[in-house]
């Protein structure tokens, strides 16, 4: 079914409570635009779901068949998307010389294919229309060269890439791809990476996690205080 308003259709991935995805979602909607929030599950999105601006689906971007069933869903329940914001992320810390390929799989995964996976499933609708915008969520990590940030600031360094390749092919078919290149803005990612890695930790058994827990290098401690402290505010989200 086609909408015959002209409100545009959003669609933003990564949109659990506290962080930047979630933000974007209030603000989109409270400039009138159909909202479709998404993220791995719906329970971090409790708020959105009661809130009938939002059409909540849960929405995975590593999962190829997550990503076609819930952009199935958004066209068959408004005809179209007008709007792509690749906004999921995960954070990997740790030193290269130590990081296990895994956790550098799964960090390129969720941030360089996760949002081609969605580029592949929308631009075709987006195309037929002749018409779309895709934005891209970097970081400025992928300028600024940091110890134990590096696989987090090669993903963001791909992700760039590949957005100006995109820039570049779908312009003919309508379609305008920008970059959005945050700075420190306080979300869930101190948490999550802080989690991972003391996961990371006791399964591989580096320091800084365990039951004899060593305290944090300096690093580790610059790298959490610049994300939980808005030590450069370049923006900032409560
Ligand atoms: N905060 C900063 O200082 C900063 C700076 C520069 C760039 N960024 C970028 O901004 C974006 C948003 O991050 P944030 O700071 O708002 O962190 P956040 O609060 O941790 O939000 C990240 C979001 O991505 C979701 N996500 C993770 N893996 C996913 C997957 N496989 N499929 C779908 N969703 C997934 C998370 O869902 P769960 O709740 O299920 O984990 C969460 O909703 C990221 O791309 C990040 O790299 C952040």
């Amino acid at each position: 079914m086609e909408l015959q308003d002209e409100k545009p259709v959003v669609l933003i991935t990564g949109c659990s409570q506290g962080g930047i995805g979630h933000a974007l979602a209030r603000e989109f909607a409270s400039k009138g635009c159909h909202v479709v929030a998404t993220s791995r599950s719906k329970r971090t999105m409790q708020d959105l779901e009661q809130d009938s601006r939002f059409f909540v689906q849960e929405l995975d971007v590593v999962s190829d068949e997550s990503v076609k069933n819930c952009v199935e869903n958004v066209v068959e329940k408004f005809g179209r998307i007008d709007v792509l914001v690749n906004n999921a992320g995960v954070p990997c810390i740790g030193p290269l010389a130590e990081l296990p390929l895994s956790a550098m799989e799964q960090s390129f995964n969720t941030n360089i294919y996760g949002p081609i996976r969605m580029v592949q499933a929308v631009v075709p609708h987006m195309a037929s229309r002749k018409k779309g915008k895709i934005v891209n969520v970097g970081s400025v990590t992928a300028y600024i060269p940091a110890p134990w940030a590096g696989v987090y600031a090669a993903s963001k360094c791909a992700l760039h890439s590949l957005t100006d390749t995109l820039r570049l092919e779908l312009h003919h078919f309508g379609i305008d791809v920008i970059n959005v290149v945050p700075g420190a803005i306080r979300s869930n990612i101190g948490k999550s990476s802080l989690s991972s890695y003391n996961q990371r930790s006791v399964c591989e058994g580096y320091g800084g996690g365990g039951d004899e827990e060593e305290p944090p290098s300096l690093v580790l401690l610059w790298y959490l205080f610049h994300h939980h402290g808005n030590l450069v505010p370049y923006a900032r989200l409560c």
